[in-house]
């Protein structure tokens, strides 16, 4: 079996269904629950023996010490993170009381794990850790896209305890020997993204005729992967991987936040008629703190050594997502209920 952290979230939900659809290997799926943790993203398993749910924070080295024993993974594969860039900015101590803390303990649990297995087991056995593109900064317009050995040079407080994470693991693969896989990946979408993202934030506010909040002039640039290609790409990752090694994950869509927006605009004008487009909604906001440009990914590492590339192209992956939020309207309603309220008074409430 296989352990996952951080798997009722946006892409740890995706990867653990998509996981139990394609073999039967068991997954115990360990999730704090914070504000972005939603169990109804797994409903579908609800009586599926091979899914095994257990509520804790990856900073427990106890807990997690008592999971590992009791379950003997060959893998973990950990998403858990405080992910949000806008709420890094405004509250960084989550950021790196999980992301670095977190990732500190969960890396000296599964350390001391792998170090009394036996010989064949400990061989097979891989730490995980799903990261992103943001730890190599921003780009200019002309610059080639961040490949595996581009510096580190996080801007945000997100992306800084992310890169602070990815060191630690790099550590342990050096110094202990701890086989560990790294990704760094591009901006996800796709089903279950919690709403104060751009995609499903832009979809949920357009459905609701409310502003489209752009910052600043929206021409900012991020590559774009529908989700079930990251999970696709971490399967293979964990499967032919080589212990140490760092891959970068992306979709080769490089998008300015204006085309996303209107994209979405355009398929909502179709799949919800109204008098004149969504366009009309867009609204320019003040601008993030230290907002990077631009972000680009060359995936070719992946695809070379390991043959994984993305299925969907940007304008299928993003039809799917509207047709889904469009058919998933109680999920979205459950989960713009309270905290999420208040995120959108704290952080838009003085943007306009
Ligand atoms: P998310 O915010 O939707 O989900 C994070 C999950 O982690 C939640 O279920 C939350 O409850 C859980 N969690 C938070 N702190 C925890 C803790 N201390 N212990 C256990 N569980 C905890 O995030 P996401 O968008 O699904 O991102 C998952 C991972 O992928 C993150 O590590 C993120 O940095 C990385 N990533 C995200 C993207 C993206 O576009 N969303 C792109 C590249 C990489
Ligand atoms: O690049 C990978 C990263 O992508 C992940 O590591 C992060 O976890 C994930 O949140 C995402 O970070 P971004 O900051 O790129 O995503 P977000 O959806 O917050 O914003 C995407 C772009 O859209 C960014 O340039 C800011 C802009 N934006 C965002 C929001 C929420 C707006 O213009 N308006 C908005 O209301």
């Amino acid at each position: 079996m296989i352990l996952v952290t951080g798997g009722a979230g946006f892409i740890g939900a995706n990867f653990v269904l998509d996981w139990l659809k394609s073999c039967s290997e068991p997954v115990v799926n360990l999730d704090k629950l914070t504000y972005a943790g939603n169990l109804h993203n797994l409903d579908s398993l609800a009586d599926d023996p091979r899914h095994l749910f257990v509520h804790g924070d990856i900073g427990d080295s106890a807990l997690v010490a008592h999971l590992l024993q009791e379950h003997q993974p060959r893998a973990i594969i950990n998403f858990a993170a405080e992910s949000h860039v806008d709420r890094s900015i405004h509250g960084p101590e989550d950021f790196i009381r999980t992301n670095v803390n977190g990732t500190f303990a969960l890396l000296g649990a599964a350390r001391e794990y792998w170090e009394q297995l036996g010989t064949d087991d400990k061989a097979g056995f891989r730490f995980l850790h799903v990261s992103t593109d943001e730890v190599y900064g921003s780009l200019g317009p002309q610059d080639a896209p961040f490949t595996e050995h581009t510096p580190y040079a996080p801007n945000s407080p997100y992306s800084a305890s992310k890169a602070a994470s990815d060191h630690l693991v790099r550590a342990w693969h050096h110094t202990y020997g701890l086989p560990t896989l790294t990704t760094n990946c591009s901006n996800n979408y796709g089903p279950y993204q919690f709403p104060e993202k751009l995609v499903p934030l832009m979809i949920h506010n357009a459905l609701s005729g409310k502003p489209l909040p752009v910052y600043g002039d929206g021409l900012n640039i991020r590559d774009w992967l529908y989700v079930s290609d990251h999970c696709s790409a971490i399967r293979t990752v964990l499967n032919a991987g080589r212990p140490g090694e760092v891959y970068n994950i992306g979709g080769w869509n490089e998008k300015t936040n204006m085309e996303v927006v209107h994209t979405l605009c355009d398929i909502l004008d179709q799949a919800r008629p109204q008098t004149g487009s969504h366009r009309a909604l867009i609204h320019h906001v003040r601008d993030r703190a230290g907002h990077d440009r631009r972000y680009a990914i060359d995936a070719g590492k992946i695809e070379r050594e390991l043959g994984w590339k993305p299925e969907e192209t940007f304008e299928t992956g993003i039809r799917k997502t509207v047709a889904w939020y469009l058919d998933n309207q109680p999920w979205v309603e459950a989960v713009t209920s309270g905290e999420y309220r208040h995120w959108l008074e704290r952080h838009y409430g003085a943007r306009t």
